[in-house]
């Protein structure tokens, strides 16, 4: 049997919306429930799944303390009551593995700055920062890269968004494999410490998965639903309740159109609110759909398209609402998974100090 590892993470900033559900959290419990598949050869292929909530990422931007403890509580609990199963999956959040922290400075120490100035998503967001922009913003991608690395992780599943960092993980672990790890000298260090040479790190590789629904924002269908949008009323929240949703959904931005249909460039919203309309009933086919509301107005489809998020968003919110009343249970499970995670990246990081001369 061969082990994969699989990491994946939300920040815990603000509330988690239904694109972070749809888009993400969602497929992680699709990769947990066929954790198990074979290789072309026909072996056993078993995927460790790891679900991070990733708060040392989250302060990389101005942030309140007390609301960045809420959050990451929310936020685990919500991966939980979307069907991250801790019997299957390990959840946990990225500041109990100190390792994430001091891999970072190793790391640090050997990116050429100018490798991080290439960054896209950097140079977008501290355009909007202004004067104030932190080094933890410009040393995200390391961050990143640690969090990755630390895993022995060979595939990492990623968006388009995140390609570039991913890249830049490979590139890093090039470098730090080059610099210290050639010729006889790691050999030594590791003998000298006791353990077996192997290698530091294992080069992660995208991994391609069918891209989950990219949800765009209700109010401007020409940027993507976010956490970082001031407007609250631009996305649906996970833990909203019936009649926000509600409200939303009936001021969302629409056209002037009558009729609904997808893939028309000149509608994107009804390109959107059809793609939620079917993301939140699984199993449903697009002809099914239409066939249902494609002659509606919108003032007919909207009650429709709310409902539709009401209910599949039910069950999940009286889960959250269960797991946060149990504060003890939740405690628990983020400490069996920051052990888990512990274990294997304090190897990784023991190999890299070895590598460097600690
Ligand atoms: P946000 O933009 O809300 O801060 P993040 O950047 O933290 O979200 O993304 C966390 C995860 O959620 C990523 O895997 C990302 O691809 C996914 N995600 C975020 N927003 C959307 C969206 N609007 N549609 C689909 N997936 C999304
Ligand atoms: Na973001």
């Amino acid at each position: 049997t061969r082990i994969k590892r699989v990491l994946s993470g939300v920040q815990p900033t603000g509330s988690l919306h239904l694109g972070n559900y749809l888009g993400a959290i969602r497929q992680w419990v699709e990769f947990q429930d066929n954790a198990e598949t074979q290789d072309e050869e026909g072996n056993l292929i078993r995927t460790e799944n790891f679900f991070c909530v990733v708060d040392l990422h989250a302060i990389t931007m101005p942030h309140d303390p007390t609301e960045l403890t809420e959050s990451t509580l929310s936020s685990a609990a919500l991966y939980l009551a979307a069907g991250i199963d801790p019997s299957k999956s390990r959840v946990f959040v990225q500041s109990h593995v100190t390792a994430h922290a001091e891999l970072t400075w190793l790391l640090n120490c050997i990116t050429p700055m100018n490798w991080l100035e290439r960054m896209i998503q950097f140079k977008e967001k501290a355009r909007k920062q202004g004067e104030s922009v932190g080094v933890g913003l410009f040393d995200y991608p390391v961050l990143m890269a640690a969090d990755i690395l630390l895993y022995q992780a060979d595939q990492i599943p990623v968006g388009e968004d995140q390609r570039q960092h991913l890249e830049l993980a490979r590139d890093i672990s090039r470098r730090f494999h080059d610099l210290f790890c050639k010729g006889n000298k790691y050999k030594k260090l590791c003998k000298a410490a006791g353990v077996p040479s192997r290698p530091v790190f294992v080069e992660p590789n995208a991994m391609i998965v069918k891209s989950g629904a990219r949800i765009m924002s209700l109010s401007d269908g020409n940027s993507k639903m976010s956490k970082s949008d001031p407007n609250d009323a631009s996305r649906i929240n996970i833990l909203d309740p019936p009649d926000v949703i509600r409200e939303k959904i009936k001021k969302c931005k629409t056209d002037a159109q009558v009729g609904l249909e997808w893939d028309n460039p000149d509608r994107p919203e009804a390109t959107n609110l059809l793609t939620i309309f079917q993301a939140v009933q699984p199993g449903r086919t697009r002809e099914d759909i239409l066939n249902e509301v494609g002659d509606m107005t919108w003032g007919q489809f909207k009650p429709v398209l709310a409902d539709a998020i009401v209910n599949h968003l039910e069950p999940i919110q009286e889960r959250y609402k269960a797991i946060r009343e149990d504060d003890e249970y939740l405690w628990q499970v983020l400490k069996d998974g920051a052990d888990a995670a512990d274990e294997i990246a304090s190897r990784t990081l023991k190999h890299a100090k070895i590598a460097m001369g600690f």
